[in-house]
């Protein structure tokens, strides 16, 4: 696998694409023989089989991973990153289960393997609370590889975990059901998708951390998987002939999705005052995984085809221009190096290839939704999206006029996926002969950096390649989801949350416990959060690393529930942190509080923390 193109990657194209770093880029003719097409065709048959190395049991790259368990990247050092997350778990398995559908039937072991896997996770006790009775578990982001609890701090919970889950169970069970299997879906497999969205109904208008695990509040990628999850789980509960506790919370969902677009751009962010612009390539992310090539695109699921998701992708993109030496030769109308968001410094703050790849498919799925309308609408939204790369776009309505090779709805299509191809192009500049992904690469050298072989840059790079070459998954059914409320509440629906025992989950049964609403009055400083540490095993049995953490949705009350085992006598203490390594500030006087015996009323702590908060290391910024 190590030299497959190497044959292409000589001294000459180097040369080439140092000499003429920008239309190098612009245009894959320049590249000297190494096309555009081959390195994308070896490229994915590498990122393929690199996350199969990934993937327990037997992954080359993954020693002692359970099955079905997806490890983030075999770098146990500067990131260790030798865990499984659910988040990128589910959108690789969407990935393999898509590659299945396609016609891939080797996947099919891998995806009963993650199947069974997340029927036992689910019932897995963590610092994000227990599965029974409320489901808290589920939003624990991150577990060893075995499938054992994490212990120690994290941004948690992270709420987009069960949603990216269920939507990739949903697409595997509905081809199940085409194939006559309506049972097994019914007894084994809708009922870890009945946690997860019950889950999502629940707490989707709760603060949870963002997929970048460092900001808690509302995310935008986050809320469109939880929308995405709720309208599919209804079509498929009504199919199966179920009811889908959780899913009424769809309509909300949908309602609060606009609260993102701030008139110029999607603030990925909110909820929360995080000091940044909330230019995120969580913008894009959340766009993709939400692509139906069925949709119109003034859908209100910003779709890659709407205008607000263009007028925000060229603000995004321009910042990335401004913020990475490795772009700053590159014209606008042609793809750079795209990061996460231009405040990062995480390992120095760098592109990242699953980004990069993620702007190309963005644009791709974008041309695919316009060719199958037909038509295209530029309006006053999108209108700067289209100047940069056909200035003499006006708005108005483009008919493809079908029969004319060269009209401007053909012109314009081919100046969208150039532009695409100039994305991709940037990733086979950067990446390294042997066609390992690593998460970033360097915004001045485009040097590969972080986690080796992070399983969530392949799995981006093959659905890139799947939607270049005009593979797209069955319609979400988009076309039948319309805004339907004038007014949006604040709402949630309690889950009802059964093990999927007939998936192979163990029948853990749930401790009496009792609902305890910490609130706490804490002043922090930006980057701070609080976290309660005590005797229940919710609390971290006294350890302060598994502590539980609470949310500032009332600033300064810091608050968050948590069941505890009825009838104890719990003591704990508020301790403060800020979310990058620095050390607790726990209170020297220990808390108590004595629970009623099962069945008793919730309790309430109205508490005054005691310690001064910490000095801020601008950790983050
Ligand atoms: C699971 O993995 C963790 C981390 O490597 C280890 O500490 C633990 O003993 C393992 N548990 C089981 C049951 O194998
Ligand atoms: C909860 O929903 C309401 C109504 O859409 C919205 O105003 C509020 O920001 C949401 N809060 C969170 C944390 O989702
Ligand atoms: C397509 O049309 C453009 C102007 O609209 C023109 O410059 C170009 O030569 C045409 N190409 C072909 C192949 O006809
Ligand atoms: C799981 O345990 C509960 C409580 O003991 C019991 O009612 C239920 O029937 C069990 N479920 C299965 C599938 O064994």
């Amino acid at each position: 696998m190590l030299h497959l193109w190497e044959y292409a990657f000589n001294a000459a194209t180097l040369v080439a694409i140092c000499t003429f770093p920008s239309t190098a880029i612009a245009a894959p003719s320049f590249l000297n023989g190494r096309d555009l097409n081959s390195f994308v065709t070896t490229e994915r048959a590498i990122s393929l089989q690199g996350v199969l190395n990934n993937l327990g049991p037997g992954g080359s790259k993954a020693p002692g991973a359970g099955a079905g368990y997806v490890v983030a990247s075999p770098s146990l050092t500067d990131p260790d990153y030798f865990y499984t997350w659910t988040r990128d778990s589910a959108l690789t398995l969407k990935m393999l289960i898509d590659e299945f559908i396609n016609g891939n039937a080797a996947l099919q072991t891998h995806i009963e393997d993650y199947v069974h896997a997340q029927a036992v996770l689910q019932t897995v006790a963590s610092s994000s609370g227990s599965f029974l009775p409320a489901g808290l578990g589920l939003g624990e982001p991150k577990y060893q590889v075995n499938g054992t609890r994490f212990n120690g701090a994290w941004g948690r919970p992270q709420r987009d975990g069960p949603a990216l889950r269920a939507i990739a169970l949903i697409s595997y069970s509905n081809y199940l059901i085409k194939n006559g299997e309506s049972k097994d879906v019914k007894t084994r497999i809708w009922p870890i998708i009945q946690n997860d969205l019950s889950y999502v109904g629940q707490y989707w208008n709760s603060t949870g951390f963002d997929l970048w695990e460092e900001i808690q509040g509302s995310s935008f990628f986050t809320s469109l998987a939880q929308h995405r999850a709720l309208a599919q789980g209804t079509v498929l509960a009504e199919s199966i002939d179920v009811t889908c506790t959780g899913c009424d919370q769809a309509d909300e969902v949908l309602c609060f999705l606009p609260s993102y677009w701030n008139g110029k751009y999607i603030d990925s962010n909110i909820n929360v005052n995080d000091g940044r612009t909330g230019l995120d390539g969580n913008s894009i992310l959340g766009s993709i995984a939400n692509f139906d090539i069925n949709a119109l695109c003034d859908s209100p699921t910003f779709q890659p085809c709407n205008s607000r998701s263009l007028a925000n992708f060229k603000v995004l993109i321009d910042t990335f221009r401004a913020t990475y030496a490795i772009n700053s030769d590159i014209p606008v109308g042609q793809g750079v190096a795209v990061g996460r968001y231009a405040e990062d410094v995480y390992q120095g703050g760098n592109p990242w290839y699953l980004i990069t790849t993620a702007a190309a498919e963005f644009l791709y799925d974008a041309v695919a939704q316009w060719k199958a309308r037909h038509n295209l609408l530029v309006d006053a939204t999108s209108l700067a999206f289209f100047q940069d790369l056909y200035p003499t776009i006006t708005i108005r309505k483009y008919n493809s006029a079908s029969g004319n090779a060269n009209s401007s709805f053909a012109q314009i299509m081919d100046a969208v996926t150039a532009y695409a191809d100039s994305f991709v192009a940037i990733v086979e500049k950067y990446t390294p002969a042997d066609g390992a992904l690593a998460e970033q690469f360097d915004r001045n050298t485009g040097v590969a950096l972080s986690a080796v072989d992070l399983t969530w840059s392949y799995a981006a790079f093959v659905t890139m390649a799947l939607r270049r070459s005009g593979g797209y998954p069955a319609s979400w059914g988009t076309r039948n989801i319309a805004l339907e409320l004038a007014t949006c509440s604040a709402s949630s629906t309690p889950g009802v949350y059964v093990p999927a025992v007939a998936a192979g989950a163990p029948n853990v049964t749930a401790p009496c416990s009792i609902a305890v609403n910490f609130n706490v009055d804490a002043t922090t400083y930006y980057g701070e959060n609080i976290y309660v540490v005590g005797s229940d095993l919710v609390l971290g049995e006294g350890d302060v690393d598994n502590s539980f953490p609470l949310g500032a949705g009332n600033y300064p009350i810091w608050s968050a529930t948590a069941y505890l085992t009825a009838g104890a006598t719990v003591t704990y203490q508020y301790a403060r942190q800020e979310d990058c390594g620095h050390p607790w500030i726990l209170e020297s006087g220990t808390r108590s509080l004595t629970l009623p015996a099962c069945g008793g009323a919730a309790q309430t702590t109205n508490d005054e923390i005691t310690t001064d908060q910490g000095t801020s290391g601008n950790c983050g910024t």
